[in-house]
């Protein structure tokens, strides 16, 4: 089988995990220039300061995006670049920025995939109180209403949040990534609403004002629940498990549906309100009406799952990982089918076209002897992720791209540059890239609009 005709084949990034320039041309600084600078935070204190040094080279990076053949490219905006101060003064260069990029990426064919907020949070908002502001959706609109009236002509395809329940889960409750709080849960819980009434702020702003008929979406993250065994007792398991909107780990914000369902479906899943009511004396439903816009497809940023099965009493119950489970070096375990039923339980609750926004793995690779960067490893989990998304779209799951996670190694977060997730190799000292294997094998994907029969030899 091939994919649809039109299927958008991408590579994604983020802002300020390869731009650099971390204070070039009057940009303001984020908290996650904050957080870096801070000793401790980051793996070997590393910063996204000069990172892939995207800002300078964008145009090779866009050179190597054409060879490989992208027909899509998904990047953030560093919303400081172009409002220093998060609200107020605009900073023309930034907006020139990314005013260039856009136009490099037309020239070459390439659809420039608009993320509003990859987490890049200002400063000097946060110094305000930051998501927990009463203001803070309004900022976000006034810093979409600037972008969209100066990029909205050449861009089509826009994405308001990246993964609310990582900067909220990991950012805000965990105090993992910047700004680094450990709130209580009922602020937490605040933070998780307004930037929901961002999204949903943001969405009506572009909706208005777009010059170009805009396609609007997100790009959230959450568990992926598969059925061990596929009949209809363990698929309606598994569904119930990815759909439930409390989840009781250390990180209780990593749900679908305690996100999607007020975006997509207006109100907060049930269960969840049940739960958290006590912490909710701040929730006015009334705000549903700036929450559930109308969108155009669902992103779904998608690397990893676990198998449900049912227990004695009937119950659905998590399986624990086989121990030859493989994992990649975020420790995230290889689970191809993730892909297939995380698109299969999204599509079936929210009836929105589903653009993969994210998936991929990280790798220890390196130059080796021959000076080429052999990625096998990389090769079949894209392969096996393919295959399952394929099966899905056989199966009448309407999904009409996909972006590899990453065109480049770049900056992955705390992580800092231990951790190589791209298509394309980058020696940060001397920003030298190399196409890996993977970048080779990729083209053939998307020339031949199907997975090649094979591993194919590629360089
Ligand atoms: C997502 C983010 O969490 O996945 C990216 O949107 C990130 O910015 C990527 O780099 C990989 O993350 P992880 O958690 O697998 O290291």
């Amino acid at each position: 089988m091939t994919f649809p005709n039109d299927f958008l084949w991408g590579a994604a990034t983020s802002a300020y995990q390869i731009e650099g320039a971390w204070n070039a041309d009057g940009k303001g600084e984020s908290v996650w220039d904050d957080f870096c600078h801070t000793p401790g935070n980051v793996k070997n204190n590393h910063t996204g300061d000069v990172a892939c040094d995207h800002y300078h080279r964008y145009q090779e990076d866009v050179d190597h995006m054409q060879y490989i053949g992208l027909k899509g490219y998904r990047f953030s905006l560093n919303w400081t670049r172009i409002l220093p101060n998060g609200i107020g003064h605009i900073n023309q260069a930034g907006l020139d920025f990314y005013s260039r990029l856009i136009d490099s990426l037309l020239s070459a064919d390439i659809d420039p995939c608009v993320t509003l907020f990859h987490w890049e949070y200002p400063r000097a908002l946060q110094q305000l109180g930051g998501w927990l502001n009463p203001d803070s959706s309004k900022w976000f609109a006034e810093y979409t209403t600037i972008v969209v009236d100066h990029l909205s002509d050449r861009v089509e395809k826009w994405m308001t949040l990246n993964e609310p329940q990582c900067f909220i889960g990991r950012a805000h409750f965990q105090g993992l990534d910047a700004p680094g709080l450990k709130l209580p849960m009922r602020d937490a819980l605040l933070v998780c609403h307004n930037s929901l009434l961002a999204h949903g702020r943001a969405a009506k702003v572009i909706r208005d004002n777009a010059k170009k008929s805009p396609l609007i979406g997100w790009a959230p993250v959450g568990v992926n629940r598969i059925p061990a065994i596929e009949d209809e007792a363990h698929i309606n398991a598994a569904r119930t498990l990815m759909m439930k909107a409390v989840i009781n780990t250390n990180d209780p914000f990593w749900t679908n549906t305690w996100f999607s369902d007020p975006a997509i479906l207006g109100q907060y899943p049930k269960d969840g309100l049940n739960h958290y009511k006590q912490q909710m004396d701040w929730y006015d439903p009334d705000d549903m009406k700036i929450i559930c816009q109308p969108l155009d497809f669902y992103g779904a940023n998608i690397y990893s799952g676990s198998l449900v099965t049912i227990d004695e009493q009937g119950q659905p119950l998590v399986q624990p990982p086989s121990i030859n489970k493989p994992v990649t070096m975020s420790s995230w375990a290889v689970e191809p089918r993730a892909m297939k039923w995380g698109v299969k339980f999204l599509y079936e609750r929210y009836k929105l076209p589903i653009y993969i926004t994210e998936n991929g793995l990280s790798n220890p690779d390196w130059v080796q002897s021959d000076g080429k960067v052999h990625d096998p490893q990389r090769i079949d989990f894209l392969r096996q992720y393919l295959l399952a998304l394929e099966e899905a779209i056989d199966e009448g799951v309407d999904v009409r791209g996909y972006f590899q996670w990453s065109l480049l190694d770049n900056f992955e977060w705390i992580n800092g540059y231990s951790h190589r997730f791209g298509l394309i190799y980058v020696n940060y000292e001397t920003q030298r890239r190399i196409l890996k294997e993977s970048a080779h094998w990729y083209r053939q994907v998307i020339q031949q609009n199907a997975i090649p029969e094979q591993l194919v030899n590629t360089t």
